[in-house]
């Protein structure tokens, strides 16, 4: 019998690296920074492994999620996996699921809060997607956790050239009321549900600790970077001028008329990510503290 089959299966699986995707981006860094804190292996995927400076230790593999042959390149070894997904449609999704499904036992997929069990068709594009890659993984016999993070609270370096050059920032509703998440707390349930036992099956709705307004949000900016930073509400439709110059109107007025439903009703909090990692969600002023460089 060879070494391998007396190992205990913990020794086993924390031998062979965990999957990271999306390993270059906000979320993924953290994930990562968290698995090599743990001493557990990670193999990190990504187009560009020349431009990824990641941390030292970490296996660089070359892949693309919209073409799922250079994904299932990347599984061979691997048990466990952290699913993003970067792209606009789930077109890409049956091969890439069916290549998990062929290698890997654990699945944990970021999906989004926006995310209706009950809804046969979503509100919107972006929903959709994660929604029909949800339905797909659920359908793959894989062991799979769900997490449905509301925004994050780097959505708000958008606001960052505002910031630098005036300290203010002109915007519509002041009054929206967020429970924005950091991505480090998106990244620690992460890192629970793929290390240990008792998450599998579970959709983790997560949002910072408390909704704050945008107003506030800037506030704590302010504070965070040393120097006073105000919020100049705008009308509504100055922006919608501005973001169409981007973005698909429909996904603009999607946007716009979500703000206007937090000035009525702030956003939901959760407790889950407390409840999973045991420590209480960092709170938009100490997510502005770890960012205030950007701002600066
Ligand atoms: N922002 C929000 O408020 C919010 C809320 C809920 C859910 N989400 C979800 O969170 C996800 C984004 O997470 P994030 O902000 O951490 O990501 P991010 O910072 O935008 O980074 C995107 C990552 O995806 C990788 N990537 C892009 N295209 C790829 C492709 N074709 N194949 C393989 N990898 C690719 C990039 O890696 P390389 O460039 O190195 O290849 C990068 O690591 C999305 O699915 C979004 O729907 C966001």
């Amino acid at each position: 019998m060879s070494a391998t089959h007396h190992e205990p299966a913990s020794t086993r699986s924390k031998r062979s690296p965990i999957l990271v995707t999306g390993a270059t981006g906000k979320v993924g860094r953290h994930v990562i920074s968290e698995l090599l804190r743990m001493g557990i292996a990670v193999r990190a995927l990504t187009r560009n492994p020349g431009a990824a400076n990641l941390p030292e230790g970490v296996e660089l593999v070359r892949g693309d999620l919209s073409d799922p042959a250079t994904f299932e390149a990347s599984l061979q070894g691997v048990e466990r996996v952290f699913l993003l997904w970067p792209l606009l449609t789930a077109e890409a999704a049956p091969g890439v699921v069916g290549a998990l499904a062929k290698h890997a036992r654990r699945i944990v997929y970021l999906s989004s809060f926006g995310v209706r069990d009950e809804l046969e068709v979503q509100a919107d594009p972006i929903t959709s997607f994660h929604a029909a890659i949800e339905r797909q993984i659920e359908r793959s016999g894989l062991e799979w956790t769900f997490l449905r993070p509301g925004g994050f609270a780097s959505n708000t370096l958008w606001w960052a050239p505002q910031i630098r050059a005036e300290g203010v920032v002109r915007w519509p509703f002041a009054a929206a009321a967020r429970s924005l998440i950091h991505e480090r707390d998106i990244a620690a349930v992460a890192v629970r549900a793929l290390t240990s036992d008792g998450h599998q099956g579970a959709k983790y709705v997560l949002t910072g600790p408390q909704a704050v307004t945008q107003a506030e949000q800037v506030r704590l900016i302010g504070e965070a970077i040393g120097r006073p930073a105000r919020f100049e509400e705008i009308p509504p439709e100055i922006m919608r001028q501005q973001l169409v110059a981007f973005m698909p109107p429909s996904v603009v007025d999607g946007i716009l008329d979500y703000h206007a439903r937090c000035v009525k009703e702030p956003e939901q909090v959760s407790r889950t990510v407390e409840e999973v990692t045991g420590a209480p969600a960092h709170t938009f002023g100490e997510w502005a503290i770890d960012h205030a460089a950007d701002f600066r």
